[in-house]
């Protein structure tokens, strides 16, 4: 269009640029006929402005209303008018453009658009695999646009955090060795060297302690992971991180360091002022009040030990199980429960039941004395003593969960959030952060049944423990810590271990051979071996931090081209099959899995 009329943004006009002509570029948002004149909100990424074409002006008008009449939804247009006050009474106070309008004199269409899947202008949700099929369409939308804006922003925050605190951002390679943590690996064959592979990292974690061991001193990386394990609402096959490393540092050196990132990314993102310091808790402690190591400590409702009050009592299930300290018994608050009906309280039963309960014991309080269905065994004593404990009130309702202590602790945390979500104590614009740490450094693997370990193999146990090594390994703390926010894990770290004796040690103890040590990680071991500086770090997950300061729950929400739920691009249909000469050059060859009988 005519260079001599100013270009303007589809957000930017307001009452001050009356009378002005104005060139605008965008696509056609909505459009609206009302009796002989068109209205057409035009859109881009900075917001919306009403054009009007009125055919009754004058004969040029005329022939624009009839262009403007072809127009249909997305198609992409540049205007000239002149910017008008919109008539009184017809401002739109949402709007930042609501006061004008812009009455069009000329159109230019630049490209035409197939009738969209679903309706961009539109509040309904679309399903969300038609959303990622055409994710061009979906990214128009106003909340894609603020998503993605407000990922920039807090990249851009964290980026800014840690250049003012010294670090330097260095990019690791993607096509390296296996770091393990956990997942399977994405694997890339090679053609130049046939029949080995690179493995896409799971994380930078051995590459950023090898930069520790170059005496980089500081390092940070926006870092892009991959790992081979099924998406959720928190995870993707691919996704980012604030990895940082450390040299010479302590666990709480790094715990601060961090958590002043969240708190100077909340301060500029948000707006939000983060309590300073963030409360810590040991793993012990979370398990115990909330049944689960990544808390919502939006609300209160503890989980509470009834053990001691039901031990040697009349209800015989319980009094059995708190004969041994490997149960537990574990009383849940309900506040305002006692208005359930029979049927609610079957509902809840039945969900334990999903989260993995046996059963589900309940009482209720009321002026006129306890139900529910174990109130028979309940006396005066008892009550009073539940109610104590539990700070329970007339109007409360009280669950129970007796179990082996990790089942009963996992169901009695997750029946506290079902009574969160109830109650509406779990609002997405609370932010409640902690730390969580005291972690053990070996587990059992549920299904072998051997050691494994816990957070990934380069973490250190905490001092003065080597002796359990040997006789109870199980017993071992690390010196590891996550952070945890409204009951996510946003990221990980620990102290690592720094020689090679106590790595090799480790490695041992997760059953590695000392062939297997040096040849999956003897570069790594070498690299130990010369000067290795005792170093320690963490890795927040950026999709995570930008889902939850978007107020959304899925992490899909916050990437501009996620996977779908079975790990697939939609959009570009990958992963797809590739020519069977690509596979010759890498030397593979498909086997089909044999048909199931
Ligand atoms: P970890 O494996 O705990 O630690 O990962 C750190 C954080 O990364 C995020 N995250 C994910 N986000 C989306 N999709 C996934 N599949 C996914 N997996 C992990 C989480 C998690 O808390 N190298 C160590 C860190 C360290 O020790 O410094 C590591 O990667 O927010």
């Amino acid at each position: 269009m005519s260079p001599d009329v100013p270009r303007v943004t589809c957000g930017a006009l307001t009452a001050a640029d009356v009378g002005r002509a104005v060139e605008l570029n965008g696509w056609v948002h909505r459009r609206r006929d009302h009796g002989g004149l068109i209205f057409i909100d035009l859109r881009d990424w900075t917001g919306l402005t009403q054009l009007v074409f009125n055919p009754a002006t004058n004969d040029t008008q005329s022939a624009v209303f009839r262009q403007a009449e072809e127009l249909r939804s997305e198609f992409v247009v540049g205007v000239r008018g002149i910017v008008q006050k919109r008539p009184a009474g017809t401002e739109n106070p949402k709007l930042a453009t609501g006061e004008i309008e812009v009455a069009v004199e000329s159109i230019r269409v630049e490209n035409e658009s197939k009738t969209p899947p679903f309706v961009v202008a539109s509040d309904d949700e679309p399903a969300e695999d038609v959303r990622l099929q055409y994710r061009y369409l979906d990214l128009r939308r106003p909340r894609m646009q603020r998503n993605l804006r407000m990922r920039h922003t807090i990249v851009k925050a964290i980026r800014d955090y840690f250049d003012e605190h010294d670090f330097v951002e260095i990019e690791t390679p993607n096509l390296i060795k296996s770091t393990p943590e956990g997942a399977r690996d994405y694997l890339v064959p090679s053609r130049v060297h046939r029949g080995t592979f690179y493995a896409l990292p799971q994380s930078p974690q051995i590459l950023k302690q090898i930069l520790m061991i170059g005496g980089m001193g500081r390092y940070m990386q926006i870092a892009r992971c991959f790992r081979d394990e099924d998406p959720r609402a928190d995870r993707q096959p691919e996704f980012t991180q604030v990895d940082v490393e450390m040299t010479f540092v302590e666990q709480d050196d790094v715990l601060r360091m961090m958590e002043g990132c969240v708190r100077y990314v909340w301060r500029r993102a948000l707006g939000a002022v983060i309590p300073d310091p963030l409360p810590r808790l040991t793993y012990a402690e979370a398990m115990t009040r909330y049944g689960s190591d990544k808390p919502d400590l939006r609300f209160g409702l503890d989980l509470v030990d009834v053990d001691d009050l039901f031990r040697g009592g009349a209800f015989g299930l319980f009094a059995s199980l708190a004969e041994s300290n490997d149960n537990r018994i574990v009383a849940v608050r309900w506040p305002g429960g006692a208005a359930l009906s029979r049927r609610d309280f079957d509902a809840v039963t039945e969900l334990a039941k999903q989260f993995g309960a046996k059963g589900l014991a309940y009482v209720t309080f009321a002026p006129d004395g306890v139900k529910g269905s174990i109130a028979r065994f309940v006396d005066d004593a008892l009550a009073a003593a539940l109610r104590a404990e539990t700070r329970a009130e007339d109007g409360d309702a009280l669950l129970f969960v007796g179990d082996a202590r990790g089942a009963a602790s996992d169901v009695a945390g997750k029946l506290r959030l079902e009574i969160g979500d109830r109650l509406g104590l779990r609002k997405p614009e609370d932010f409640a952060f902690c730390w969580v740490s005291g972690f053990p450094l070996f587990e059992k693997d549920p299904e072998t049944g051997e050691i494994t370990f816990s957070h990934h193999p380069f973490t250190s146990p905490a001092p003065g423990q080597e002796a359990l090594f040997d006789s109870d390994p199980l017993a071992i703390t690390a010196q590891h810590y996550d952070l945890v926010l409204n009951g996510y894990e946003l990221g990980s770290g620990s102290i690592r271990n720094h020689t090679v004796e106590f790595q090799r040690k480790v490695f041992r103890r997760l059953g590695l051979g000392d062939e297997q040590i040096e040849d999956r990680f003897g570069f790594f071991m070498e690299a130990l071996a010369y000067g290795a500086p005792p170093h320690g770090g963490m890795a927040l997950g950026i999709d995570r931090i930008v889902m939850l300061a978007c107020g959304e729950s899925s992490i899909r929400d916050v990437i501009a081209f996620p996977k779908n739920q079975m790990a697939r691009d939609l959009m570009m249909d990958a992963p797809s099959t590739v020519p069977d000469q690509a596979l010759r050059d890498l030397g593979l060859r498909i086997v089909q899995p044999a048909p199931v009988t």
